[in-house]
């Protein structure tokens, strides 16, 4: 069945969104902001930062952080209405791939929101959760960190306060599943919130979830990321629970004209067809001035940091995007950020799953060969 896509789009990080969302029910408007300008607006009053809590061992997260990498996300799979829906289904043989290819970690994006009970107390689905399983499970097999990320919970985007129980009914339950698993377990807490979830709103939310998550698994490291579709520019908004064992996100798709071009879901994309990144002294300025955004505040903070998904869509000409790839890979382990390239065999994809080979220009964009 053919996706209905909501879409709202902002061109850059600098403008104050990373620019995208789309969800499975109500299609809607795009707007479409002006082109980025290279001053960041001013915040209408953002939050002072913080000292680091002198109470957090700060060291032994950073290295949890470092244990990820260079991931690589399931996109597309687990995060589809149902697994297969949007024409991706996992296999066992990816887990060997990606690790032998030289990536740390998977980023496993799952719309645990389609497999819960709508009533109290929103009860996983057994079966869904074992596919869940099966998929974590292969990861840790291969030595891969896997980080459990919920993804695609529209309806808390768009109603966030009638929602909020169930989102934490289905964090109840993960922690309490996962409890025994292997450290190398990661939980995310929620993708791009965005909508009616605004920053704020979302940190009282997570600083609940993390409280829960603590009762059963008192170190585990959490994922956690600021609104506007986690938004580098929204960390200055953003008050990240008080718990010594979080890892920041964020996401990049800057420039958006450029990495979405063509993209079903993103309307009036036709229209950036052509868009090249060509890897010009002042596009990569740009990059690293965005990419400051984060590594700042991490630094101020006393954060780790983790870009969870920045890729460029496959309507775009591949030397570009392998340009582009490599500069924000490198870019971001420079300052000392990992990632997760979005995503692996789908639509943005670094393998290609009919060929059954990986596409040797992303590939070595984002894992040079010496
Ligand atoms: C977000 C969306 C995902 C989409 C990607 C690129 O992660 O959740 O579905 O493919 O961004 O637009």
């Amino acid at each position: 069945m053919k996706r209905m896509i909501i879409f709202c789009l902002c061109l850059s990080v600098l403008s104050g969104c990373s620019g995208k969302g789309k969800s499975t029910s109500t299609p809607a408007a795009t707007q479409v902001p002006p082109t980025s300008t290279l001053i960041p607006t001013a915040p209408a009053s953002p939050s002072p930062t913080r000292a680091p809590s002198p109470t957090l061992p700060q060291a032994a997260i950073f290295e949890r952080n470092n244990r990820i990498g260079r991931a690589v996300n399931f996109g597309n799979a687990l995060e589809a209405p149902n697994e297969g829906e949007w024409g991706v289904t996992l296999k066992e043989e990816y887990f060997p791939l990606i690790k032998n290819a030289g990536f740390t970690a998977v980023r496993i994006p799952v719309r645990f929101s389609n497999h819960a009970a709508v009533e109290a107390p929103y009860t996983l689905d057994a079966a869904f959760l074992e596919r869940v399983d099966w998929a974590v499970n292969n990861a840790l097999d291969q030595g891969l960190v896997a980080i459990v990320d919920m993804h695609h919970y529209v309806e808390i985007f768009e109603k966030p306060l009638e929602h909020k129980e169930r989102f934490l009914a289905i964090w109840t339950q993960l922690a309490e599943h996962y409890q025994d698993y292997s450290p190398d377990v990661y939980f995310e807490l929620l993708n791009e919130p965005n909508g009616q979830l605004t920053t704020e709103l979302w940190g009282q939310f997570a600083a609940e979830a993390v409280g829960i998550i603590r009762q059963t698994n008192p170190t585990r490291p959490i994922i956690v990321g600021p609104g506007q579709w986690n938004s580098a520019v929204q960390l200055q908004f953003f008050t990240p629970p008080e718990d010594a064992n979080l890892i920041i996100t964020f996401h990049y798709y800057s420039p958006f004209h450029f990495t979405h071009q063509g993209a079903e879901w993103a309307t009036g994309s036709e229209a950036w067809m052509g868009t090249k990144w060509d890897g010009s002294d002042t596009l990569r300025m740009i990059m690293r001035q965005d990419f400051f955004l984060a590594a700042d505040w991490g630094k101020r903070n006393n954060r780790p940091i983790f870009l969870g998904e920045f890729g460029a869509y496959s309507k775009a000409d591949m030397d570009s995007r392998a340009l582009w790839t490599d500069a924000v890979a490198r870019t971001a382990e420079e300052l000392g950020i990992t990632w997760a390239y979005w995503e692996f065999c789908s639509g943005f994809g670094v393998y290609d799953p009919v060929a059954n080979q990986w596409r040797e220009p992303l590939l070595d964009a984002l894992i040079p060969q010496k």
